[in-house]
């Protein structure tokens, strides 16, 4: 087992940090799910829930595991036991567990984006969409598993490719590539929405604050879709804040990642809904709204083409971004914990994953049996998202705020020479506030 010594490979720089632990959180989740959330959850008035949640509970537990991950320098497993033992390194074993299961779906329905990306400029393809064969065409698509299961082969292979390559030269470095990019591909597809005839329509649908329409389901959505937006509660914030150095200051680098996240957030859903409702067409839910209804709007605009393509390249960055981290979870703990190398851990753990996730792939068609009426895509989702990350968000705030205070509290202001104004307010959040609110989706959210 390696200790955190000299050798841990570290982050280049601090925007190199705060560009990879964006790209982890910065991913599907945002770019389809909170805009669609926004919409039906009363438009404005979620993003105000959102934000209050995810700056106060969301900062707070990002900063716990960034700064258990920095203290112990290793993986989610060895963090727990370096710095307590007992019982709660079976935290961070949920947590690369959580990595395994939500990788091996995720790789599935990122690969669409490279099928899509491909699509753009297949001749016929938005001519169809055109002609309101959009759907026609997705569920031709998922319910042929030879190209789906190629997609997702092709995903997993960059994925395992870049965190291959190492903290520096593979995450750190594609990350400050990709999100910068990201972000310019976003702004650029909001230039063209917004200054689409008939956009406002679509403004006011997603920003019009509509409090008739909040309920407690409302404030359970924002704060589910907050913890997995931020890749909360599994121990990817513990396995990126290992690689920091001890010199970096934490409180501003989660508020800066958390920010970032909702920003993205927010900024997908100025991109997506002016141009659904110039073209009068339905603001969809989930994967429909990506793959079925988005083609059918780039299908009618000029240069829809381009559009398109570059649409499903942003939905690309957002994704390998974040699957890189979900895959370095489990390569540090081979790694530090049974000394593995880097290239056997992520070639190994990449390919077991890619096997994990070939059922996902070809359940959307019908050709793998359901799960309780569910298909086992959604059924791997339901499990890791609402049952492992809130179990892993309540461990992680009751483990900061009870049980390694003294430490924690040295750890973010590092050791006593910063100040770090809202420290009593994030022991709290971290000992009372978060793991009841967790505790609470958790109960609530268990409905199958
Ligand atoms: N945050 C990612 C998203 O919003 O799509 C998903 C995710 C990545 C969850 C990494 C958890 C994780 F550890």
């Amino acid at each position: 087992m390696s200790e955190n010594g000299a050798d841990r490979e570290q982050w280049g720089s601090r925007f190199g940090f705060i560009m990879a632990a964006a790209g982890s959180a910065i991913g599907l989740g945002n770019i389809w799910r909170f805009p669609y959330l926004a919409g039906m959850n009363g438009g404005g008035a979620f993003v105000v829930i959102y934000l209050l949640l995810v700056l106060s509970i969301g900062v707070a537990v990002m900063l716990a595991e960034m700064a258990i991950g920095r203290s112990a320098g290793l993986n989610a497993v060895g963090a727990f036991k370096k710095l307590k033992g007992g019982a709660w390194p079976l935290v961070g074993w949920m947590g690369v567990i959580a990595g395994f299961l939500i990788l091996s779906f995720y790789g599935v329905v990122a690969g669409w984006t490279i099928a899509y990306m491909i699509k753009s400029f297949t001749p016929g393809f938005l001519e169809a969409a055109a002609a309101g064969k959009a759907g026609d065409l997705f569920g031709a698509f998922v319910s042929n598993p030879g190209q789906v299961v190629a997609y997702q082969a092709l995903f997993m292979f960059a994925t395992i490719w870049i965190v291959y390559r190492g903290i520096g030269g593979g995450i750190e470095k594609y990350c400050k590539l990709m999100m910068p990019a990201l972000f310019i591909i976003l702004l650029i597809l909001i230039a063209r929405a917004v200054t689409l005839d008939g956009a406002g329509k679509g403004l006011e649908f997603y920003l019009k604050p509509d409090f008739s329409k909040v309920t407690g389901g409302t404030v359970l959505a924002a704060l589910g879709q907050g913890f997995f937006s931020l890749s909360l509660g599994m121990g990817c914030m513990i396995t990126y804040g290992s690689y920091l150095s001890k010199k970096e200051v934490l409180p501003s680098a989660a508020i800066t990642v958390v920010s970032l996240d909702t920003s993205a957030a927010f900024l997908s859903g100025l991109a997506i809904f002016p141009a659904v409702f110039a073209f009068g067409m339905e603001p969809a839910s989930g994967p429909g709204l990506t793959f079925i209804t988005l083609p059918s709007v780039f299908a009618k605009m000029p240069m829809g083409a381009v559009f398109s393509f570059l649409f499903f390249l942003l939905l690309f960055f957002a994704a390998i971004t974040s699957s890189i981290s979900l895959l370095e979870v489990c390569v540090a703990y081979f790694k530090d914990e049974l000394g593995w190398s880097r290239a056997k851990a992520s070639w190994v753990l990449g390919l077991v994953i890619f096997v994990l996730g070939v059922p996902s792939a070809l359940s959307l068609g019908g050709h793998f049996p359901k799960i309780a009426g569910k298909d086992f895509l959604d059924a791997v989702d339901f499990f890791s998202s609402n049952v492992l990350l809130p179990l892993g968000g309540i461990f992680i705030s009751l483990f900061a705020g009870w049980v390694w205070l003294d430490s924690a509290r040295k750890e973010v202001t590092n050791q006593g020479s910063h100040s770090f104004a809202l420290e009593v307010a994030w022991i709290w959040v971290c000992r009372v506030v978060a793991p009841l609110a967790i505790a609470w989706i958790f109960v609530k959210g268990l409905k199958w």
